[in-house]
């Protein structure tokens, strides 16, 4: 391992954008649905790997909705995100803000406390185990309704308990956050935080109204804001956190290579920026690989390797005590890296 290596993965770390379906890996597919006598549209792993060709959001969308087919019961979601807690655990991960699709699971017929209580046995048994703590967010999918999304909420809302905030995901183009103004608004009046999807594929336009409408308090992705000068100073100026996903953003060809992300740009310009894996299983990489991808790619310096592991704190919803233990153990842990 390189002494670089070794640092980031010793760097505290919090991933903040991370959809618990997009952890499902090809063999976990393939054991699921013979277990469920589901049959799958592939012939092996490999062939199902060789399917991870994408071009753009929508034909990643169409192989990530169909497999999720295989999770069937409480124990499904329970391995699936004990396997991605234990390997995030293992990267520096201290804290985890897992998004679930609640609509991919009921309009299958999968009852909405079954997708929860197994996502919530591994969460807290993660806690127990590993020391790491979450926050469970519902995305709304965007391509359907807002009365859809209206229904998911009440579901949601009998979990409040267990679920810290609503996130809204899926085919961007065509479907700005205007269209969950009401769904959003409700949320919030009862107490959930927001965060949308916003300047993946979508314009600038729709972080705008991801902000000014929904009242979001992180941008998933983001950085198709470099588009619009004002909108960049406004986001550093309300230190508002992206959630960049760098390996995603080349698998679903948002930047042709990695080489020309513009991540580096954004962060040299002040903004908030995080590195996430968005779905780790597709797109070749977990939070570790991430974070490697980008040092090596843009040529990133210790101190911006820890200012990224800061802003995935600062940006979290931690509350300020966690924050700060955090944020000095993060100080600490650059100060010996600076030291070599
Ligand atoms: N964008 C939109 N929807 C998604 C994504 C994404 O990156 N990952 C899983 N659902
Ligand atoms: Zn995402």
């Amino acid at each position: 391992m390189s002494s670089r290596e070794a640092y980031v993965r010793a760097l505290p770390k919090a991933e903040l954008h991370l959809h618990i379906e997009g952890t499902l890996e090809p063999e976990l597919a393939f054991r699921l649905a013979q277990q469920h006598g589901v049959v799958l549209p592939y012939a092996s792993v490999a062939e199902l790997r060789a399917a991870y060709d994408f071009t753009d959001l929508q034909s990643f969308l169409d192989v990530y909705y169909a497999l999720a087919d295989v999770l069937r019961d409480a124990d499904d979601f329970y391995e699936l995100a004990l396997s991605y807690l234990q390997r995030a655990h293992e990267q520096g991960v201290v804290h985890a803000e897992v998004f679930f699709d609640p609509q991919t699971h009921t309009a299958r017929g999968i009852a909405f406390d079954t997708v929860v209580a197994g996502l919530h046995r591994a969460l807290t048994e993660a806690e127990r185990r590993f020391g790491m703590t979450h926050r469970l967010i519902a995305c709304f999918l965007r391509h359907l309704s807002a009365a859809d999304a209206m229904l998911t909420l009440d579901a949601v809302l009998a979990h409040r308990q267990i679920i810290a905030a609503v996130g809204l995901d899926s085919a961007e183009a065509g479907h700005p956050p205007s269209k969950f103004v009401a769904v959003f608004e409700r949320a919030r009046e009862q107490g959930l935080l927001a965060v949308a999807h916003a300047g993946e594929e979508g314009p600038p336009a729709y972080i705008r109204e991801a902000l000014d409408l929904l009242a979001v308090r992180r941008i998933d992705h983001g950085v198709r804001c470099e588009e619009d000068a004002k909108l960049m100073q406004r986001l550093a100026r309300e230190q508002i956190a992206l959630t960049v996903c760098p390996l995603s953003n080349v698998k679903l060809g948002v930047f042709e290579r990695i080489e020309q992300h513009n991540l580096k740009r954004l962060l040299e310009a002040g903004l908030c920026v995080t590195v996430n894996s968005d779905d780790p299983a597709y797109f070749g990489g977990y939070l570790l690989e991430n974070y490697l991808a980008v040092e090596r790619a843009l040529g990133l310096t210790s101190e911006q390797l820890a200012t990224l592991a800061r802003n995935s704190i600062e940006g979290s919803f931690l509350d300020a005590v966690a924050k700060r233990r955090w944020l000095t153990a993060i100080d600490e842990c650059a100060r010996g890296e600076l030291a070599h």
